[in-house]
């Protein structure tokens, strides 16, 4: 099958320049990214390592010092494929007096999609990023978590092809990480092309089929999460309660063959895992 490509940047450069056009800042450096259509790729790297500004050059938000970048075949920034993305910026600025549904309906407005289909598309997004009990409040009053649902809710309203996410899971808690990352997942599912940034390590270990790391604005690695994460030269046995006499019958074995056992232990739950166990148990009390 032929490999569809939905981004793809060529040496992509940016120096950010002062008043005057004098070179400041280097952002980003010769960056050579493909990623296919209905892959979840994740843009890793430290504070100010060109996450932010790779992701505005994709939206045409910013110009390239040097380099080229396409979104859906077209060279970024093109209105055309406006239509077709999605966008969650770092922070989203919205109107504070108007409430979800609100602010959705002049979201869903700008990208004339009709009355009834409008209405629809709004009912479903907000149940979708569990905002139904908050849909009528003004978005002044949000928290930081729920600010982040409705900005995710905006950017799913044109039904996008391409999804940029920048930061998905900042100021959500636990459970709001975890009902980020299945959404995330979900969209990948319905074949739409994401594209996310973070520093938060598990939550792109989560949910990403592929990642780069970007360093000073430079590509240190890029590849497929399993491949960069396994480690190739050590095999892991699990065993359901194995008795003192099998285990210790193992252990003879892998001497006599001259095996180094490098590890027995018992597998632990992630903390996230314990977490959502906990309030779950709590819950159903
Ligand atoms: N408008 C700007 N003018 C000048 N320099 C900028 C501008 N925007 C970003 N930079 C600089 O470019 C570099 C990369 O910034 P960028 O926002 O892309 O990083 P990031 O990886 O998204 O970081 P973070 O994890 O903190 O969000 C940083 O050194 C930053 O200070
Ligand atoms: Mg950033």
């Amino acid at each position: 099958m032929e490999r569809e490509i939905s981004i793809k940047t060529e040496s992509l450069t940016k120096v950010y320049t002062d008043f005057w056009g004098r070179p400041r800042v280097r952002a980003l450096h010769n960056l050579d990214l493909e990623i296919e259509k209905g892959e979840i790729f994740g843009l890793l790297g430290p504070n100010g390592s060109g996450k932010t500004t790779t992701l505005k050059l994709l939206l045409g938000l910013l110009f390239p010092t040097s380099g080229r970048a396409w979104v859906l075949g077209e060279p970024a920034g093109n209105v055309r494929t406006y239509q077709r993305t999605g966008f969650l910026p770092e922070e989203s600025y919205f109107y504070r007096f108007l409430n979800a549904e609100e602010s959705l309906d002049f979201y869903g407005q700008l990208f004339e999609i009709p009355g009834k289909e409008r209405k629809k598309k709004i009912e479903e997004l907000i149940e979708l990023v569990g905002l139904r009990e908050a849909g009528k409040r003004r978005i002044g009053e949000y928290s930081k978590g729920m600010a982040r649902r409705i900005g995710l809710a905006q950017a799913l309203i044109n039904d996008p092809e391409v999804i940029f996410l920048d930061e998905p899971t900042s100021g959500l808690d636990p459970i709001g990480c975890r009902e980020m990352k299945d959404l995330i997942l979900e969209l990948g599912r319905r074949g739409k092309t994401v594209l996310l940034c973070s520093h938060l390590l598990a939550d792109v270990e989560d949910v990403c089929d592929k990642i780069a790391i970007l360093h000073r604005g430079s590509l240190t690695r890029i590849g497929a999460v399993k491949d960069l994460l396994t480690i190739k030269h050590i095999v892991q046995i699990a065993m359901k309660d194995p008795s003192e006499k099998t285990l210790e019958e193992i252990k003879a074995i892998l001497k006599r063959e001259g095996t180094e056992i490098t590890g027995l232990t018992h597998p632990t739950e992630t903390l996230e895992e314990l977490f959502l166990e906990t309030i779950k148990e709590r819950e159903a009390c």
